[in-house]
């Protein structure tokens, strides 16, 4: 049912919208946002000679709250002598200098950077005995109280929703105390744990209850993996206790601060005119006549001008309608993106097709952010451009090593050992290293960098895989280019943000092979990921090289990460493949036995990668199906980079 809800003040539309919401461009505007509001509010206190009591939370997204903080306390003199902080939760058990403790990520993060004193600060304890919990959780809330109550609660938001610890399920008037924790939530933290079993199973957790009753709360969510939870949580029609967060719309003073990526799926960014009257530009109307036909389930071409006016889009019939005509126009559009040549058809018209016909034989540069990028995101792309004349390059970034299990390892290493044996080859170097790597492994504590050995093992492990599958393809060991990028090599999951050197590494290779297509992986759904920062690195490379004579004939064109596929209005170029293609990508694929168990990475998904690189390209081809057009096993899409 709708609701009218007019914001008197700015005339904005907020009939999806259940909890004030503000965009971002990027999470560092964010982070400096809410860390201006905090320090507005310490101010305040202090003038008032009052305490200022801030509940905080953990995990990736406050991270850049806490070093705008730390930074005001340094160059702007911002003292936390009047603040008192309580944080959400805290794993158990859990000793509170474990690396895993989230006692030990608020002190190297905020608390040991500032002038907060040490009484000041309260963290759920994960080392008190199980029976003795119910009892402590009861005073942390009557500390809480006894200080005032909470002025200002920051909270992040996991995948289902969850707010602190309090899972799909929680009761909204829940008390502080010990949950079991979901398992998307363990599979989204048992990357910091080096595998699900190393995860722990419970945490105390600060209960809704408190939370709803902090006198202000901000909840803060980054990149695109939240941007459906995000929706669920603002627009959701009901206040549900499957998706915690939503209780925060029956709160009176809670905001959620998002930045783009996140805010992608709500309604007033996915389909504005919903909301407010937009400029009908060309990107608009494809993008809603196509939302419209897959919403009403009908082929483009039987779009009716009863289903534009149905659903918000009358003003565009009036301006450019009947509906035959704009369903026309867009049918064209969206045919001209299919095209079984991506380097360009030779001799072909190329004024409709997303590629230049010249030059007929194009050099290609794809760069794959860890090593079976390229085959998982654009395999079949990667072998027409092969089998059609092109000269193709590929560019491995990163060593993958990071993904490779250590009894993968010990396998490797023994081959070598065996190896040398049988073949009379003298090396104790080789015993050498495989005992060291074996008592390493042997002894390695959860989350311990392996030694150099083992990183160097598993990086050749992946490396022979990247050129198995390139030699599949077709390529020869002059196109196969491994860049080791260095900002991947922290040996921990947390890599560096891209240096100096990953970019001149990128711009030494697109200078060398000239390339007329560089492919790259556009991945945003992990704003800090290995992905992201691959694409940092090429984007600033492209745009130093620009100058460069070449560069007037390179396009770039964006595959998307193993995750995620482009919107079906965004497509430029829809590269479709029959059954026996989708097989050949799939060995393809298995080339890369290493990673056969990188299955549990995001949210509860439990399929392999090649599973979801079939699923999604079926998903491809069936969008163009249902809107009437031509029936393909999959496709592989593309959204090209104007720079
Ligand atoms: C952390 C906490 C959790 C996280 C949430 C999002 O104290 O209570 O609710 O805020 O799991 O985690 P990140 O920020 O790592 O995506």
């Amino acid at each position: 049912m709708l609701k009218s809800k007019i914001d008197k003040a700015t005339g904005f539309e907020k009939r999806f919208e259940n909890i004030d919401t503000v965009i971002f461009e990027d999470s560092s505007a964010a982070s400096k946002s809410v860390a201006s509001e905090i320090a507005d509010l310490i101010k305040a206190k202090q003038i008032t000679k009052e305490s200022c009591v801030l509940g905080l939370a953990t995990g990736s997204t406050p991270k850049g709250l806490y070093a705008q903080l730390v930074r005001m306390h340094r160059e702007d003199g911002l003292s936390f002598k009047n603040v008192i902080t309580f944080n959400l939760d805290e794993y158990y058990p859990m000793e509170p200098d474990s690396i895993h403790s989230y006692v030990r990520f608020m002190k190297e993060l905020l608390f040991d950077h500032v002038d907060i004193l040490p009484e000041n600060y309260n963290i759920p304890d994960g080392t008190l005995p199980k029976k003795k919990i119910s009892g402590y959780c009861d005073d942390y809330e009557a500390k809480i109280k006894a200080v005032g109550g909470l002025d200002l609660q920051i909270l992040g938001i996991g995948g289902n929703g969850h707010i602190g610890f309090n899972e799909s399920g929680s009761l909204q008037n829940s008390r502080t105390r010990l949950v079991a924790l979901d398992h998307i939530t363990r599979v989204a933290a048992s990357k910091d744990f080096s595998g699900l079993n190393n995860t722990p199973r419970t945490a105390i957790t600060l209960g809704i209850k408190k939370i709803m009753e902090a006198k202000r709360v901000i909840l803060m969510a980054w990149g695109e993996g939240k941007s459906n939870i995000i929706r669920a949580s603002v627009e959701g029609g009901e206040v549900t206790n499957k998706v915690p967060a939503s209780f925060l719309q029956e709160h009176n003073n809670a905001v959620f601060v998002v930045d783009k990526e996140a805010s992608r799926k709500l309604t007033r960014i996915n389909t504005p005119w919903l909301v407010e009257k937009v400029e009908w530009t060309e990107d608009m109307t494809r993008k809603a006549v196509l939302g419209l036909a897959l919403h009403v389930k009908k082929p483009i071409l039987m779009l009716t001008d009863a289903d534009y006016i149905e659903h918000g889009m009358s003003d565009l019939l009036a301006d450019s309608g009947p509906a035959y005509d704009i369903n026309i126009e867009i049918f064209n559009k969206l045919q001209n993106t299919i095209s079984g040549w991506p380097g360009g058809k030779p001799n072909a018209d190329d004024s409709k097709r997303p590629e230049r016909a010249q030059p007929a034989k194009k050099r290609v540069l794809i760069f794959s952010p860890h090593p079976d990028d390229d085959i998982i995101s654009m395999g079949g792309t990667f072998k027409r451009l092969h089998e059609q004349g092109n000269e193709v390059h590929v560019a491995y970034q990163t060593s993958g090593n990071i993904a490779v299990a250590d009894d993968e390892a010990l396998r490797f290493a023994n081959f070598v050992v065996d190896y040398n044996d049988r073949f009379g080859i003298e090396s104790k170097e080789a015993e050498k290293i495989y005992t060291k790597a074996l008592k390493f492994l042997k002894n390695k504590k959860a989350s311990e960098i392996d030694i150099p050995e083992v990183r160097y093992i598993k990086g050749l492990i992946r490396k022979g895989e990247a050129r198995a599958t390139s030699y599949f393809v077709g390529l020869q060991d002059e196109q196969i280019h491994f860049m080791n990028l260095p900002f991947y090599e922290t040996g921990k999951i947390e890599k560096n943000p891209v240096g100096e050197e990953d970019i001149e590494l990128t711009m030494a290779l697109i200078e060398v092979i000239k390339p007329h297509q560089i492919y790259a992986a556009g991945d945003l759904a992990d704003p800090h990921g290995t992905h992201k920062v691959c694409l940092d690195a090429i984007f600033e490379a492209v745009r130093r090289l620009k100058s460069k004579p070449f560069m007037k004939d390179c396009w770039v064109w964006l595959y998307r990460g193993a995750w995620q596929e482009w919107g079906i209005d965004e497509i430029e170029m829809a590269v479709p493949m029959g059954p026996d293609q989708v097989l050949e990508k799939r060995r393809g694929i298995f080339k890369h036995q290493s990673q056969k168990d990188g299955v549990v990475f995001q949210g509860s998904d439990s399929r392999e990668f090649w599973q979801r690189a079939e699923d999604r390209n079926k998903e491809t081809a069936d969008f163009y199906d249902t809107l009437g057009l031509a029936r393909y096993a999959a496709m592989e899409a593309f959204v090209r980079w104007h720079y």
